[in-house]
């Protein structure tokens, strides 16, 4: 029983750390290539000051929470759709994932 107990623990504990990044970081690429690029650098490396940002700067500065909430508002002074409204929130996960994974 006492085993089983642990098990389960090793598993709630292991389950909220894959919480904290849930995105997919691939896909996440392929979606910022296709919706991103049109303003955004998007490559690893990409310089801080630069606007709009680039998503290396924003991996730097930003953490998940306000990363995954501007894709869902964009800063109101910005032309950036709402891609919230016409993405799913997996695929909002799959670019905040892979802007976070351009902290480096
Ligand atoms: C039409 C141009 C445009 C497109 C396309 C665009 N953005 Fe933006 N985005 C902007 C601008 C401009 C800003 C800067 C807002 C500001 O003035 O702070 C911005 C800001 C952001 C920020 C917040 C930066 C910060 O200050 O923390 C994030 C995150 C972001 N964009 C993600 C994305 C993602 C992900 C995509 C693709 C799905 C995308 N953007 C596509 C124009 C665009």
């Amino acid at each position: 029983m006492r085993i089983i107990i642990w098990v389960l623990a090793g598993l709630a504990l292991g389950g909220s750390a894959v919480a904290q990044s849930k995105g997919d970081v691939v896909k996440g690429g392929r979606l910022a290539k296709e919706y991103c690029t049109a303003c955004h650098n998007i490559d690893l490396g990409g310089p801080d000051k630069e606007y709009p940002p680039s998503f290396a700067a924003i991996a730097r500065f930003r953490d998940e929470q306000q990363i995954r909430s501007r894709i869902y508002f964009p800063p109101y002074h910005a032309n950036m759709p709402e891609f919230g409204a016409i993405m799913w929130p997996d695929e909002v996960d799959d670019l905040t994932a892979y802007i976070q994974a351009l902290d480096r």
